[in-house]
């Protein structure tokens, strides 16, 4: 196994058609290039992913993604010394067309084939550095590897989870969301307020000019021992806030108004709705982190990823929660992602495989890696 790579990531397993290039050795991982291209627009007017459309948009945009990640790195296919792929868990069809992109990459170039778990993945985000030099490594700008066991959150549009890391690729489930992920709730939330998609990002730059007391809504902790979470009943409380109650439809039937509401909506503006929910949502997240760190007294870090980690208020709780002394003598370690590796990114991926390369001993899995929709982490 050499002491350095220069790694090709390649990510597909929802909207984003992502390819990066990392450069690694003892010291961790820098990334050269992260180049991310946005279905955004084709999924608007569905208010959400629609996994046919998405995978087609992968097939044609693959290539052209990892030949600007390429050169944007100022490096040749000649210079990668493995392909990392995210094979796991995803849209099926979507995986597998960067599955098998990054295979025929792999045995082109003659180099080990890594496929990475996406929530694993959006662990590490946080423990990447950005090359600010054009590709020179500058040891002294680096931000020190984080230490392990360490708590992680992962929140997204498709997963909301706590873990126990152990190390970047050893990690255990200590919770995870019943219903709907946190993300899933934002888009729905922006749905419900008239907003476009993807709806986080809308959602948290309403909140931030509204009144979070506007409006009570539920924060579900589940048992009080649970590290799970619960997001679907906040959403259905937003829609009732913002629309009413619907009336049972015996009492609907008999007053003859099909749409008769048995409470009325609250009158509150959208914005006051925002960061009511937004308070609330970021709440639970943020009780269900402490809890696990609590329970959890030799994990000194806290690692955040996925796109919710974007959002302003999570990031300013995070940032005091960083800033508090938990229990005498115990400070907590809080690394968030950069902004351009919260959303679903390749330099993750990258980044992730050189650990797994490392603990191989350089082997790569071979050509009949397969996909998959469904992760195979391990739960506590
Ligand atoms: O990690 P990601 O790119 O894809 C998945 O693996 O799901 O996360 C996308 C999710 C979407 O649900 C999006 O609405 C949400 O992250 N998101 C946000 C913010 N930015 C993105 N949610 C809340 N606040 C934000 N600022
Ligand atoms: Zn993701």
């Amino acid at each position: 196994m050499p002491d350095s790579a220069t790694l090709l990531g390649i990510e597909t397993s929802c909207d984003e058609t992502a390819a990066a290039v990392v450069r690694a050795d003892a010291d961790g991982t820098v990334v050269l290039s992260s180049v991310i291209a946005s279905q955004n627009e084709l999924h608007e007017e569905y208010r959400g992913v629609v996994p046919e459309i998405a995978s087609r948009a992968h097939a044609e945009r693959l290539l052209p993604v990892v030949r600007q990640a390429l050169t944007e790195a100022g490096v040749s296919m000649g210079d990668i010394s493995a392909v990392a792929v995210g094979n796991r868990p995803g849209l099926i069809g979507c995986l597998l067309v960067g599955v098998s992109g990054a295979k025929a990459l792999a045995w082109s170039l003659d180099v080990p084939l890594v496929g990475i778990d996406h929530v694993q993945a959006h662990l590490y985000a946080a423990c990447l550095n950005t090359s600010w030099d054009a590709g020179e490594i500058q040891p002294a700008r680096r931000v020190p590897a984080p230490r392990f066991p360490a708590i992680g959150l992962v929140v997204s549009g498709g997963h909301t989870s706590l873990f126990r890391c152990d190390s970047p690729t050893r990690m255990m489930r200590l919770g995870s969301t019943i219903d709907d992920a946190v993300g899933e709730a934002y888009d729905k939330a922006a749905a419900i307020l008239g907003l476009g998609f993807p709806g986080g990002p809308q959602v948290d730059r309403l909140a931030q000019r509204g009144n979070p007391d506007a409006v009570r809504l539920p924060v579900s902790l589940l048992d009080s021992d649970s590290l799970d979470f619960s997001f679907s009943g906040l959403k259905t409380a937003l829609l009732y806030a913002a629309r009413g109650v619907p009336a049972h439809p015996s009492r609907a039937a008999r007053s003859g108004d099909a749409h008769a509401l048995a409470v009325p909506a609250t009158g509150a503006s959208a914005q006051d709705l925002a960061a009511s929910f937004q308070h609330a949502a970021v709440r639970a997240l943020i009780v269900k982190v402490r809890r696990a760190i609590e329970r959890h007294p030799d994990c000194h870090t806290l690692l955040i990823g996925g796109g919710v980690s974007a959002n302003s208020l999570l990031r300013a709780r995070l940032d005091e929660l960083g800033r508090q002394t938990i229990a005498p003598g115990r400070r907590i370690d809080v690394r968030i992602p950069e902004m351009q590796y919260c959303l679903d990114n390749a330099a993750m991926i990258a980044g992730l495989a050189w650990h797994i390369l490392r603990e191989r001993g350089g082997t790569g899995d071979d050509l009949s890696l397969s996909a998959s929709p469904r992760g195979d982490l391990a739960t506590v």
